[in-house]
């Protein structure tokens, strides 16, 4: 088998069947054949116009590399794990196809080069199709806060009831966190588009490539600026995994406040039927087992950062085999965000909201507890005075199991004389949200002026 291997000639006996299997990745990086397709077809136009293959050579390796490209689509191609990765398996075909001049396509060319070049390529593409994932599930957001500028439900803080807001602004908070996962991956995807085409094994080559308009033809912004650096970086990659694991972390959250929402003692949701389980032995159930995976899966896309920054830790210049390692966490991170993101867009679309349940919480917990406070203040009473008058109006309402609008005018008189009737106003809870008007606050005005914020970024940044 020593023959089979491309950098086989230096080595009188085959490698073990063991090292195969325990080195190769082509099952796993064949997903990146279209990029290496592309990138190898840049390089080879580059060798032409740079004259250091003919234009004849150039053509039959183009051809070669379209008829490898129908191979692959149609399922015909033969993926040989001996070959070891994608790249020797597309240029091995490709030889086999076009004869000897396959053996150019590698001119002044590294697999180190070329896997970091395919890979970026693969991440861009992968973070563009993320963000859209991203703004389209805002969308969905964006269109139920319309829906229920008016549901008012407990706002929590240590999920203890703290003050009234609307479900509009409860949801808005979400579609403000995925606003800034679309942005962290714009700006990853600055990092990501340099192209290392040409830095060939770690020193760069001797022959007159033109590595600028390489990376022009493929779309990236910008080339490396050290061939040491250019085949050993792989921070592109770990910033990917870190904007996908904060990506997970917020569709965490969410499904975490769903779980407790669809709880009937809370009941704010109804799960929709088709994103609810049942139980195989309790009848009743209906079980928010999207939401509990979706929670779950954070572990996988957490992990996949972890598995390469460390990895990473220790690798001196340039590249090392070890880099190999870096591909299934990104494909495992990759896999499990589009899909989370896809799903929570849809099951939010479904999703049934019960502003009734949410308005009967109101009344448990005294939310309107801060408004008593505030009425005092605003009559005069220092802040921290009024805090201890409505701290004692909560003990003397939970002593009779009422809510503090409940309790009459002239035991709260009691409690301070400068209240008079007009607290019971500001008691209302619909008060509490409507005076609520501060910047990014939970009044309907500044609901209003969020809803247009994200209208703006969706226009804008689509
Ligand atoms: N399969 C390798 C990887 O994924 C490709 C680069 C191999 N380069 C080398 N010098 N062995 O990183």
């Amino acid at each position: 088998m020593a023959d089979q291997k491309t950098w086989g000639g230096r080595f009188s006996k085959p490698a073990a069947d063991s090292l195969t299997a325990y080195t190769e990745s082509v099952s796993f990086d064949r997903r990146l054949w279209a990029e290496d397709i592309r990138g190898s077809a840049a390089h080879a136009r580059m060798l032409a116009r740079q004259g250091v293959i003919s234009e004849d050579d150039c053509a039959a390796l183009l051809q070669g590399l379209e008829q490898v490209r129908g191979e692959i689509e149609s399922g015909a191609f033969e993926w040989k794990v001996e070959l070891e990765d994608v790249h020797m398996n597309i240029e091995a075909r490709l030889t086999e196809i076009v004869g000897p001049v396959g053996g150019k396509l590698h001119t002044g060319r590294s697999r180190n080069d070329q896997v970091a070049l395919d890979l970026r390529l693969y991440v861009d593409a992968r973070l563009a199709e993320w963000r859209r994932l991203a703004m389209a599930l805002v969308r969905v957001l964006a269109d139920k806060a319309r829906d229920h500028t008016d549901t008012l439900l407990p706002g929590c803080t240590h999920l203890q009831p703290a003050q009234p807001v609307s479900l509009a602004h409860h949801l808005l908070a979400y579609c403000f966190m995925l606003q800034r996962d679309v942005e962290r991956v714009d700006d990853a995807r600055k990092r990501v588009r340099t192209s290392p085409l040409g830095a060939a094994a770690l020193a760069g080559t001797t022959y007159p490539l033109d590595p600028a308009a390489v990376a022009a033809e493929l779309g990236f912004e910008r080339v490396f600026e050290n061939s040491m650096d250019a085949v050993s970086d792989r921070d592109f990659v770990l910033e990917a995994l870190f904007a996908a694991s904060i990506i997970m972390t917020h569709l965490s959250r969410l499904c975490e406040e769903l779980i407790i929402w669809a709880n009937p003692a809370f009941g704010f949701v109804k799960l929709p039927d088709d994103f609810s389980t049942g139980s195989s032995i309790m009848p009743q159930k209906r079980n928010p087992d999207v939401c509990e995976i979706m929670r779950g899966k954070v572990g996988r896309v957490h992990g996949d950062l972890m598995r390469l920054l460390v990895i990473m830790k220790g690798l001196p210049l340039t590249y090392n085999r070890d880099l190999q390692e870096d591909k299934e966490p990104f494909f495992d991170a990759d896999d499990t965000v589009s899909a989370s993101l896809q799903i929570m867009a849809e099951m939010m679309h479904a999703m049934e909201f019960v502003p009734e349940r949410m308005r009967a919480a109101l009344s448990k917990g005294f939310l309107n507890a801060t408004e008593l406070a505030d009425y005092l203040a605003a009559k005069g009473l220092p802040f921290r005075e009024a805090h201890h008058v409505s701290g004692r109006a909560v003990a003397l309402a939970e002593s009779r199991g009422v809510g503090l609008e409940d309790l009459p005018l002239d035991e709260l008189k009691q409690l301070s004389d400068l209240v008079d009737e007009g607290v019971f106003e500001a008691l209302r809870f619909d008060t509490a949200v409507v005076r609520r008007e501060t910047r990014g606050g939970a009044g309907p005005g500044s609901v209003q002026a969020q809803l247009r914020a994200l209208e703006a970024f969706l226009r804008d940044c689509s």
